[in-house]
């Protein structure tokens, strides 16, 4: 069976979902593009061998032939596409962030309630990363005993400086460190803190580096460094300390060569190069159930936490202060 996809959002990720659909996976096809800037779009379709170009996100999901839709638009407009979406019965798959307000996402996870089913798939794809399921996989494991701290390192080689604001630091950064956070430690978070240690002065104004500490439910702490302008590449690292040892994410490079009296390895450019594979995998797994006419992976909810904790941390920057995390109580629907 073909999955007949809709794109919403032809920007830099919605052009790599649209290659990888088209030329990495089976199952799929891209049949039709929308993006606000239409000349985007259109060049986006050129990649592919038969995707119409539409006026906007609703007449795309109306259109028959449209099956699913995958959402790469811009934050705030995510709401807007994920609502008819619901109610036209197509599985999604939404860029992180769901939304860019916990009241927001709090309106998605009401209408897939109502619906009765889960359609929505959230782009935290890190969880399909091979290093960090082997990390889940050790801490689920038990060898190491009860996980007791989770140490997260987000660091980005830079970052565009006129688009790039301190906030996104938290809202666009951080949110994949939050949600690896939830997702090793199985927990929620209850209170934030977010320091800033002096500033780095290739970012000018822009509040980098940040260092954030999580108290998850249960106890267990979560510490996250984000640095965005450190020149030196993408580098992901993360690391478990349990009661009875610890584990940590190995280098992503496959090989080290030493060679006069040095050694040395690739450190990715970005977070394309570094989450290839997870990408590939995470959108091969939202076909497959949308070919069975569900979704799996991160959820609604998992959006929703993720977005309660980021808006939670951005009153701790500005505060100085530990900032409580109020959710709701979990629908059945998430349950795992
Ligand atoms: N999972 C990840 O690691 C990851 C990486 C990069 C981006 N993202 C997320 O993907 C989304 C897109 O990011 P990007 O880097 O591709 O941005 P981008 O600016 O390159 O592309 C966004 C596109 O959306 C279009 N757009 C905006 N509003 C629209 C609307 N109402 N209808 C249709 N099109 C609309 C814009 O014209 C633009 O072409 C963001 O939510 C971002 O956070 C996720």
């Amino acid at each position: 069976m073909t999955v007949r996809v809709g794109v919403i959002g032809t920007g830099m990720i919605g052009q790599d979902h649209i290659r990888r659909l088209t030329k990495v996976l089976k199952g799929c096809e891209v049949v039709a593009v929308t993006d606000v800037d239409r000349a985007r779009a259109k060049a986006a379709a050129a990649t592919t061998p038969n995707a119409r170009v539409f006026d906007d996100s609703e007449t795309l999901i109306a259109a028959d032939d449209v099956e699913a839709v995958l959402i790469a638009s811009w934050g705030p407009a995510h709401e807007a596409a994920i609502l008819p979406a619901l109610s036209a019965g197509k599985p999604i798959f939404c860029e992180k962030p769901l939304a860019t307000t916990q009241e927001a996402c709090l309106r998605i996870i009401e209408a897939e309630v109502a619906v009765g089913r889960r359609l929505i798939q959230v782009g935290f794809m890190r969880r399909y990363d091979a290093a960090y399921r082997a990390l889940k996989a050790t801490v689920e494991g038990g060898s190491i005993g009860a996980p007791l701290m989770f140490h997260s390192v987000h660091r980005n080689a830079t970052v565009p400086k006129d688009l790039y604001t301190s906030d996104m630091a938290v809202s666009d950064t951080m949110v994949h460190d939050i949600d690896v956070a939830r997702w090793l430690l199985d927990d929620e978070v209850g209170r934030v803190r977010v320091m800033t240690p002096r500033r780095n002065s290739v970012g000018g104004a822009l509040r980098d580096p940040i260092f954030a500490v999580m108290e998850m439910r249960g106890g267990a702490l979560a510490t996250v460094e984000v640095s965005v302008n450190i020149g030196y590449g993408y580098d992901i690292r993360g690391e478990i300390s349990a009661e009875q040892g610890a584990a940590t994410l190995a280098e992503s490079n496959p090989v080290v060569v030493k060679h006069s009296g040095t050694f040395a390895g690739r450190v990715p450019a970005d977070w394309r190069e570094r989450f290839i594979a997870a990408y590939d995998a995470e959108i091969a797994e939202w076909i497959a159930a949308a070919a069975a006419g569900g979704v799996m992976g991160p959820s609604a909810w998992d959006g929703y936490a993720i977005a309660a904790v980021s808006d939670a941390a951005l009153k701790a920057a500005d505060t100085g202060e530990a900032v409580s995390v109020e959710l709701g109580e979990r629908p059945a629907l998430y349950d795992a």
